[in-house]
């Protein structure tokens, strides 16, 4: 993997399958060293294509090398607004079809924002309650969307928000048309973790994968950072990973 100056960032370019080594190997080494201490780990986990290929690995490590997440204490971005959990494009349903129904994270240790709940702002007051509860998040994991959001903190995004409902941007909705068999099944609403929530995590890491990401790396790691393009906040955050495929990174 090479390392590529971008901006006052430094990117990690690679083939997808060697980016998604080199971020288990980093899991994996916080898994092991927690678990020594029989301490808890706290992922931050994504939902979207990005990522699948490294849940693969992470599955792939539990059945062939028995690494344990036994310790894993898990909190995803976000969620679809008035899903359900049953429905199965429920980030719910997508995190357990994809990564927990194959490893041995025990499900209590899981927490996805609620798709339905009587008061999204009281349902997202306790899930900022139950990540402080757990000692704050270790190790984030972040896509990317086309016009910058991580989680759903679409364009105008605060640096200081927090987990809240928000309205999901047009560009969101008709990239997830696809999945929901047209635009019009897309929810228009969600929760999700605030940019101020991700940027307290001791350790981020985006990975952004395809051309179509190009131009928003590019302005999220070397552009103004603010609002118009909330990845952008994550140029001053101290620990910052980012994990570029070759196509993703040509600019
Ligand atoms: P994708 O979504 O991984 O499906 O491209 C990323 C995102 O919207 O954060």
């Amino acid at each position: 993997m090479k390392k590529i100056q971008i901006g006052s960032q430094t990117a990690h370019v690679g083939e997808g399958e060697e980016i998604c080594r080199v971020l288990a190997d980093e899991v994996e080494a916080l898994l092991k060293a927690r678990a020594a201490e029989g301490k808890m780990v706290v992922l931050g986990l994504a939902t979207g294509s990005t990522p699948l290929p490294f849940y693969e690995e992470l599955i792939r490590r539990h059945r062939e090398e028995g690494l344990s997440f036994a310790n894993v204490r898990s909190f995803n971005l976000d969620e679809y607004e008035g899903l359900g959990r049953e429905h199965e494009r429920s980030y719910w349903a997508e995190m357990w079809k994809n990564l927990f129904d194959h490893v041995d994270v025990k499900p209590e240790n899981v927490s996805v924002p609620p798709s339905i709940s009587e008061d999204a702002d009281v349902a997202s007051a306790e899930y900022e309650a139950a990540i402080a509860e757990a000692g704050g998040i270790d190790w984030q994991l972040l896509g990317i969307g086309g016009e910058g959001h991580i989680g759903f903190n679409e364009k105008g995004s605060p640096v200081e928000s927090r987990t809240r409902r928000v309205t999901l941007a047009r560009k969101t909705i008709v990239d997830a048309g696809p999945s929901f068999g047209g635009e019009e099944n897309v929810p228009t609403h969600a929760i999700t973790m605030g940019v101020g929530t991700i940027l307290e995590a001791r350790r981020v890491v985006l990975m952004a994968r395809g051309a179509s990401k190009r131009e928003v790396v590019r302005r999220a790691m070397s552009g103004e950072v603010g609002p118009e393009v909330p990845a952008s906040f994550l140029q001053n955050h101290g620990n910052v990973g980012w994990f570029l495929d070759h196509d993703a990174a040509e600019f």
